[in-house]
């Protein structure tokens, strides 16, 4: 690749919906934020919709798509009721992630070898309908190629065990899992996929995933609702994007 394209923001607002919903409420409102995200220079807003709606309810996915002038990517299950609700919404891009009940977040990537067969038709039907899909795994080989042959334009590689390796400390760790990522991102890039990446990034670590010029959109989210508290989102949404230009040598 010669040069890097430009690293595209997508800020998460499923956790400004998180502390709307420990009061039951209306705020504070994730479609509130999305747009003060935008303005302060998000590329797209990102919002999982989950079978228990624990955060983001079928109303604030609706409004989103509604009110918000940028790219909206719709996470979500594969499964029949969320199609329904995707087909419905027409969201930009539908990322399809694999979702636990008890799980406190999305725990792994989605396993697009074994669950082939329910997942090709979920993807066919996306695509037909014009909305780009983008599978979230991990940065395996198979999960890759697999994920090529689905016919779905872009991954999502899941970027959360090696932001957990580092947040531990555990440096041996967290180098093995970069280096799966790399690899990974050169691989996906080179089968014809767009690759995007998310979960668990910073700052420190959303500039050095920026560094690889394969990777086009990061999704980030927890840290950056969690900083908003203490410095504000929009000044959040500065840095995180100041972080991302240096690591690609802006
Ligand atoms: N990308 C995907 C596919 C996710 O499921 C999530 C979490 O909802 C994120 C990115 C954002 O992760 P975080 O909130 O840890 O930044």
């Amino acid at each position: 690749m010669s040069k890097a394209p430009k690293l595209r923001l997508g800020v998460n607002v499923d956790h400004v919906a998180t502390l709307r919903n420990a009061r039951g409420g209306s705020n504070p409102d994730p479609v509130r934020a999305a747009k003060l995200a935008i303005e302060a220079g998000a590329d797209g807003i990102t919002a999982h919709l989950r079978e228990d709606r624990r955060h983001i309810r079928d109303e604030d996915m609706a409004r989103l798509k509604a009110e918000i002038d940028k790219p909206l990517n719709f996470e979500m299950a594969a499964t029949d009721e969320m199609l329904r609700i995707a087909l419905a919404t027409r969201p930009h891009a539908c990322c399809l992630v694999p979702e636990r009940r008890q799980e406190l977040t999305t725990e792994g990537g989605l396993d697009v070898i074994g669950q082939h067969d329910a997942l090709a038709p979920a993807i066919a039907r996306l695509n037909d309908a014009g909305i780009r899909v983008s599978l979230f795994i991990a940065a395996d080989p198979k999960q890759i190629e697999t994920a090529a042959k689905l016919r779905a334009p872009v991954i999502e590689i899941h970027t959360g065990t090696w932001c957990d390796a580092v947040a531990e400390g555990n440096r041996e760790k967290a180098e093995a899992e970069w280096q799966r990522i790399v690899k990974g991102a050169a691989l996906a890039y080179s089968a014809g996929l767009e690759v995007h990446g998310g979960h668990g990034l910073d700052y420190d670590t959303a500039e050095k995933i920026a560094s690889l010029p394969e990777i086009v959109e990061l999704n980030i989210g927890y840290f950056m609702i969690g900083e908003a508290l203490f410095v504000g989102l929009g000044d959040t949404i500065r840095a995180m994007r100041a972080a991302m230009d240096r690591g690609r040598g802006l």
